[in-house]
Parts: structure tokens; sequence; C-alpha cells
């Protein structure tokens, strides 16, 4: 664990600006800066960042947060991952939390491991680049396969030299010690003698999401047909195939932003697509996908397109595999290539547009493209027909949303020629065999049809008046709440003579924050917002326990998703300055004048809103036959009388 001291030291070091313009071209704009978005195609800047406040805000995809939620977005970095990332741009030691000594061991070990890979990392690609046998054999290799230099650079490509134990010696040499060349695998021990285990191989590093150098795949230059074509790093505690996607460093960034993921079969399928132009692109290195890789890839979209080479034997076996996708609620399209191709090959002989073109075309959802698969093999074979719709079947269960379930049920019985019946009883089947034995595994995640409608952004055609002075509250407390300012209370009073009611100003001095809670504690004001609610009474708490508040650090402990909404808020100003758009009127647009005014001018707008509401539910409630009509009149006209007060009030105020 990283110590609490590190990372407020880290927050308050870290500048967003300077974070985000690593990554984003930053342009000045008033007091902000803007740039495209990072996180869409965009032609006009709708991402800005304010130094001032130290967040950042996207207005194309509504994201938004400080320097560590950007990287945490952008990097796909986990929070340790940032705060470390951070840390080390920065130049700050990072303090750890108390570990047991075995934990303390366990982490150097794993430290150790990964700086011998990294030094390995090095020294393959200055064998490549800096000796003469590199060049000639490694190096020409690479080349002839038509990879660029760039690519070779990028993808990190090195060679390991034709020797016994040339690495090792250089390794050891360089003071790594030996225990920790032999857990990595790049040395194989064997009683006093040590080989290098890549010997004579090309290499390529494979990358952990964050960019650690975690293990390496060798191929082998030479016809040898006992020696393996290609050599991969075994298990180590750094290298966990089963939780490793080869290329997923260099693909995360586009794979969210075209919200999908090429799967592919190796290293050159990768590298090739990356050449060609295609970046989101992984490949699990020749076995099936495991949950933990389906996950990695979940993270960053909920689709994945998988490549196939062109032969059908192979295809049937991989298909079986697919099912684990689908289990974990992901799109998944198959796209195959002419025979005797694969996605090396073919995106190495065709151009972007090609390739594009080809994949948009050819790739066909996976159930559809199964169901059509298998009705040609059971052409005229019962027994194979009903054995096929059963694999079907099978598959539509894994899915756990139940719409999609029935629309390729639909869909299978017109590709297969049968009764949507037939396949709906089996579905139920084998759900009946499921729920009895253990796995039930699409029904947890069932209601998630229904989150997508609940998180379904609210309509902004039709301006809501509570969520809009809900939300410019929130804004004053974030902004202002902290400070004193002389606020004219009314003091609502009722004329002796005439009976009216009056609202008489007094003058006094009191912290914004306390004045607004007072007020709407006063008028028994409910946020109508549960997002609003919990931010409102966070911020109150807050700035009620310390003097100081600040905005950044307040923004620094929310989550994630509290955090986006308070930058949205925020940048509120910016946003509408961005697009030049009028804003509505039912909030006063001076904030120039004065926070006092703004403060009782919100808190008046609010209260004139609730008693429109409170006269509107009166009047449906006097449509009522039973209702008391006569004192529902009554209370009608207390609640206008003091609207019109209040609306005069509010005049004044705006005037
Ligand atoms: N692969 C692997 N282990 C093997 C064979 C292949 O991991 N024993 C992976 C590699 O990552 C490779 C991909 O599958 O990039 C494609 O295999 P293949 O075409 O056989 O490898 P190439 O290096 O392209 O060999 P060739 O030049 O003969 O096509
Ligand atoms: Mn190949």
């Amino acid at each position: 664990m990283i110590s609490q001291n590190s990372i407020a030291q880290v927050f308050e070091t870290a500048r967003v600006e300077e974070v985000i313009g690593d990554f984003v071209q930053l342009k000045k704009s008033g007091s902000n800066f803007k740039g495209l978005s990072p996180f869409s195609d965009e032609r006009s800047p709708s991402f800005m960042v304010s130094p001032v406040k130290q967040i950042w805000k996207d207005f194309s995809s509504g994201k938004g947060g400080n320097a560590v939620t950007f990287l945490m977005e952008h990097e796909h970095f986990t929070y340790p991952e940032a705060i470390k990332y951070l840390a080390k741009k920065y130049n700050i030691e990072i303090e750890e939390t108390e570990r047991t000594d075995e934990e303390k061991a366990q982490a150097d070990t794993r430290e150790s491991l990964y700086l011998v890979s990294e030094y390995a990392n090095t020294y393959f690609q200055k064998i490549l680049h800096k000796t003469d046998q590199g060049k000639a054999i490694g190096l020409s290799y690479f080349k002839e396969r038509g990879f660029t230099e760039e690519t070779i650079k990028k993808f990190e490509l090195g060679y390991s030299l034709d020797e016994w134990q040339a690495f090792t010696d250089d390794a050891l040499g360089k003071a790594y010690q030996l225990q920790y060349l032999e857990q990595t695998g790049l040395t194989i021990v064997k009683g006093e003698k040590r080989f290098d285990r890549f010997k004579g191989r090309v290499m390529f590093p494979i990358h952990s999401m964050s960019g650690r150098i975690l293990g390496f795949g060798g191929r082998i230059l030479v016809n040898d047909k006992k020696a393996a074509k290609y050599l991969n790093s075994p298990e180590s505690e750094i290298y966990h195939k089963s939780k490793i996607l080869y290329g997923l460093y260099h693909a995360k960034q586009s794979i969210a932003k075209e919200d999908n993921c090429y799967l592919v079969e190796g290293y050159t399928d990768v590298i090739q697509f990356h050449q060609t132009g295609i970046t989101n692109v992984v490949s699990s290195s020749g076995t099936a996908l495991s949950p933990e890789q389906i996950r990695l890839i979940n993270r960053l979209t909920n689709n994945i397109t998988v490549l196939f080479d062109g032969d059908a034997a192979g295809i049937r076996a991989s298909i079986r595999g697919i099912d684990l996708i689908l289990e974990q609620g992901v799109n998944v399209k198959i796209c195959t290539f002419p025979d005797g191709e694969d996605p090396d090959s073919f995106s190495k002989s065709n151009t972007l547009e090609e390739l594009t073109d080809y994949l948009d075309t050819n790739a066909k959802d996976f159930i559809q493209f199964k169901a059509s698969l298998l009705v040609k093999e059971a052409d005229n074979d019962p027994i194979k027909k009903a054995e096929t719709i059963r694999e079907i079947v099978n598959s539509i269960s894994k899915i756990p949303d139940q719409i999609k379930r029935e629309i390729y049920i639909q869909e299978c019985a017109r590709i297969m020629d049968i009764s949507e019946n037939v396949l709906f009883s089996t579905l139920a089947q084998i759900n009946k065999k499921d729920t009895q034995g253990a796995n039930k595994s699409y029904q947890p995640e069932e209601k998630q049809a229904f989150q997508v409608v609940k998180n379904e952004p609210q309509s902004k055609q039709k301006v809501d008046v509570q969520y809009e002075l809900e939300r410019k509250i929130i804004e004053i407390l974030m902004l202002y709440g902290d400070r004193t300012e002389q606020f004219e209370d009314l003091i609502l009073q009722e004329d002796e003579n005439s009976g009216e009611l009056l609202l008489e100003p007094t003058m006094h001095e009191t912290r914004v924050f306390e004045k607004v809670y007072l007020d709407l504690q006063e008028d028994e004001m409910q946020f109508s917002n549960p997002q609003f609610k919990t931010l409102y009474y966070s911020i109150v708490d807050k700035l009620n326990q310390d003097e100081g508040f600040s905005t950044k650090n307040f923004v620094n402990q929310l989550d994630q998703e509290s955090a986006s909404t308070v930058t949205s808020i925020l940048m509120e100003d910016e946003r509408y300055n961005l697009h030049d758009w009028e804003r509505n009127q039912i909030i006063p647009k001076e904030k120039k004048d004065s926070v006092s005014q703004l403060v009782s001018q919100t808190i008046l707008s609010l209260r004139c809103h609730l008693i429109d509401k409170k006269v509107a539910e009166y009047k449906t409630e006097t449509l009522d036959a039973n209702a008391d009509t006569r004192t529902i009149m009554e209370d009608v006209k207390d609640y206008v009388g003091l609207k019109m007060l209040l609306s005069r009030k509010l005049g004044k105020v705006l005037g």
C-alpha cells in the first residue's frame, strides 16, 4: 500500500495541465486550456483543463476529474499505478505502508524480476541494432518479414545471440542475480551449467497493461524440426500467461476509442496490423482466451472481433472457446480470412483501406456465424442437425442479457429453418439443467438490461428547473462555500393592519455554506436528485469540519462517478463559453456582481419553484371530489401571496 502521506504529496505536486499535456495538445483559452478530446474523434475541441480548479472535463464523452482520474481513464491505470506514474514524473519518492516481512520479500522478488526483464529487453534490442550478428541475422529477418524500422522500435523487438550463455554472462556481469535470471526463465540452470533460453532467437517482449516487461516470446530462425518455432517465458511471479494479452499496452487506447478489440493469433499478426494502421488488436499467444484476459479487454470495450485464419478445421475447433467470451456479456464477432491467409499475411498485402473494408464487410455476429457454419455441415442429417441445434442454443444460453438471447433465438430459427418454439424449449431445458447444477452464470447479471436504461442521460430538451437549481447550489458550495459574505436576510412578517405578508430586510454576515444550509433547512427543501443530495451533505460536512476547504482536495476524495459530476458542474461556465451557447434563463447569469446576490437569487428561485410545485399539487387535489376545496383554496392563496413577495424580491435582486 502506498502511504497516505505519499498520496497527498503526489496530489499536491501534480499539475493537471502538465499531466494531461503529455497526452493531449493543449492550447491556452482564457484562464483554461482546451484541446481535442482524447476519448473520441472530434474536430473541434471540447476538452477543457482548468489549472485553477485543477480539474479536466471532456464534454464530448462526459468524463471528467483530476490528474489521477485522467490517467485512469486515458492510460487505463489502476489507482496505485496512476499515483506511481505521477510520483515518477515529479520525482517523488513513494513510501509504502508497513507490510509483513513476507509481503516485503515477495514484493522485492517481483521488483527484481521486473528489473531483470527490463534489463534483458534493453540488452536484446542492443544486440539486434548494434552487433554484426544481430544486424545480419535478426534485423535482416525482421526486414524480410516487412517490418519497418519504426515498427521494430515501437515493439522493442530484439535478438538473442546464437551463443550458449552470452546474455547470462552479460547480466551476471552487471550484478543481476542468477536466481532472478532463473526465475524469469531467461537463464536455464543445469547443475554448474547455465544456458540462455532464447539462444539464437528474435525476441518479442511482452508488456503489462502499464508497460512493464513481463516476459518474452522468441522465434527461432533456422529450420529445426526438433525445436519449437516460438518459445515463451515460463510462468513466474510476474508472468502469468492466462492474465496477459500481447499488444494490450500498445492497443488499450484505441480499443477504448474504437470500442472494439480485434483478437488475433500471435505476435506477428498484432505487429503487422499496427504497421498497416489498425491498432486495436491483441493476441492471447496461441491459447484460447481465459476469463482473466476477457476481463482485461472488458475494461476497455464490450466488443471483441475474433480473427481466424482461413482453415475450416481450425475454426471448428476454436469456436468452442468462444462461449466463454459470451458468458462475460461481451458481444462477439467473427471474421475469417481467405484460404491460406492469416491476419499477418493479409494485412501485409493490403492497404489500410482494403483491410478496414474487408473487416467491416466480413465480420459476422458469432451466433449467426456459428449457426450458418453448423447448418451447412448438418445438411440432410437429422441426427447431426439436432446436435447442432443444441450446440447453438447452448451458446445462446451463455449470453447474460435476456433480450439479446431472445433476438438470437429468432435469428437462429431463421438461419436454421426451424421453429422458434423448438429453440425456446431447448433453451429452457438448458437453463433448467444449469440452474440445477452449479452454473447459473447469466442470472446474477440479468438486471444489466435495466441498468442501461437507468443510466441513460436525462433528456436535455426539456429543462428540469429543479435539477438545474440543485446543481447550481452544488456549484455555489464548491466555489464559494467557504467564503464569508454579507447577506440581506428577509424576515417574513405579517402586516398587522392588512394581514399581508411582508419581508423585512436585515443585514448580517455569515459563511456562504451556512446561509445555504440554514435557508434550505428552513424550507425543508429536499434534493430530488440522489447524487446531488449525497454531494450536498458531504460538501456541507467538509465545510463544517475544516476551515481550509479546497475544491481540489475535495474532488480528490470522491469516487470516480461523483468526481465526474462535480467537475462537470464546475466546468459548466467553460462549456457555455466553449460552444457559445445561450444560457437558459432560469439561473441569474451575472455572477460577477456578488456572491451574496448569486446565493440569494438561487435560493429564492428554488423557493419560487417549490411554491409553484406546491400550487400545482393543490390544483390537482381540488379535482378530487372529496377534497375540502375551501381550505385548499386558502392555502393556495397564501402560497400565491408568498410567491408574489418572493418574485418581487427576486426581481429586485436581479435588477
Ligand atoms: N505462434 C506461437 N507458437 C507457435 C506457433 C505460432 O505462439 N508454436 C504464434 C506466434 O505468435 C505467431 C502466430 O502464432 O506470431 C502465427 O504463427 P505462424 O504463422 O506459424 O508464425 P510466423 O512467425 O508467422 O511463421 P511463418 O513465417 O512460418 O508464417
Ligand atoms: Mn505466419
